[in-house]
């Protein structure tokens, strides 16, 4: 399957993992840059552009193919030190940057100037025109079924994806919800080059979680997400927990009036409890609606061949067979 995705991120396979949070670690970038797909590792999860650099290294000894790294920009205390981590992806010979939360103007002549293609994930037409605009190669378009963080304007993929598709020139993958062969079909159906997919990849044997994590995500039905933090304007999609539930409850309590120091017990310093320590209580952790379509742990080489088979039978024999 040639797409535009495939062409200028030089892959097999038009499927991304997109960065995660203590997920997006070597093991799980390689393994799905093996499998013909683009392997993500997460830039911020390594706190320092030394371990950043080392992680690359690391990567590079499991494959290779071509693997991006993800450069987060959301809110938070201390800045991180970004000029040193687009130093360390630069000479570290990355040649994908996916990009998150605020626009990457501020990194994007260093990008470009070392050749580097920038895919820009975001929740809206508007974001991603403006990526567009400043030289980004192609977008992530996340809708509102995503695990994580999707915006504040809750558009779903099926209206997105068709509004980007008239909107933009450079190609896009539709993010979010992504889960199997019928996802990809659907995606390129609307429009779209490709897929990301967050959740789904984290329930594979490489993904280097802890086990309970896999099995609370082959646990989660599709009324098992919660929208938190709305009234901070920083939404976030987390699988549904007593954590959760705690900050539920102080929301509905507060209402507008809530402030981050209200809930930092059950959002902050949560994610190596949950995916190293495997205390999938700990707290507040991002996770799709798609988890209600997760229902095995198969390698990411078996995921990526079947998604990409599945969605071959379906143009070939169901869709091609109603003509
Ligand atoms: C546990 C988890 C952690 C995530 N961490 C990040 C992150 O640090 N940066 C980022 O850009 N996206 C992050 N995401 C979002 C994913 O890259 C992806 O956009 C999203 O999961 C797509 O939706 P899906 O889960 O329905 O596939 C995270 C998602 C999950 C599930």
């Amino acid at each position: 399957m040639k797409t535009k995705i495939t062409e200028l991120f030089e892959i097999e396979h038009p499927i991304i993992q997109g960065g995660m949070h203590y997920v997006g670690f070597a093991e799980l970038a390689a393994a799905v840059s093996n499998a013909g797909g683009l392997g993500i590792i997460t830039g911020l999860t390594q706190r320092t552009p030394e371990n950043l650099a080392k992680e690359i290294a690391r990567c590079r000894e499991m494959t290779d193919k071509p693997f991006g790294v993800n450069l987060t920009f959301l809110p938070t205390v201390n800045t991180p030190d970004y000029p040193g981590f687009v130093e360390a992806i630069i000479k570290g010979g990355v040649k994908v940057v996916e990009t998150a939360g605020r626009n990457p103007e501020q990194v994007m002549p260093y990008l470009k100037a070392a050749g580097i293609k920038v895919i820009h994930k975001c929740t809206s037409v508007r974001h991603s025109l403006k990526a567009q605009q400043i030289g980004c190669d192609a977008v992530s378009v996340d809708g509102f079924e995503c695990g994580g963080h999707p915006g504040e304007d809750d558009v779903p993929n099926m209206i997105l994806l068709p509004l980007a598709a008239d909107a933009l020139e450079i190609p896009f993958v539709a993010s979010g919800g992504m889960a199997d062969g019928r996802s990809l079909a659907a995606a390129l159906a609307m429009g779209a080059d490709g897929i990301n997919m967050g959740t789904r990849f984290i329930a594979t044997q490489e993904a280097p979680v802890h086990a309970n994590v896999k099995q609370a995500i082959l646990n989660a039905t599709e009324r098992d997400t919660r929208l938190i933090m709305r009234a901070l304007r920083n939404t976030e999609r987390v699988l549904n927990n007593v954590a959760v539930e705690k900050i539920v409850a102080k929301e509905k309590a507060l209402g507008d009036n809530i402030k981050f120091e209200d809930i930092i017990e059950e959002v902050a310093g949560v994610y190596p409890k949950v995916m190293i320590d495997g205390d999938v209580n700990a707290g507040a952790w991002s996770c799709g609606l798609v988890a209600s379509l997760i229902h095995d742990i198969p390698t990411c080489d078996e995921l990526v061949s079947r998604i990409v088979k599945d969605a071959e039978d379906i143009i070939r024999g169901r869709l091609l067979g109603l003509l």
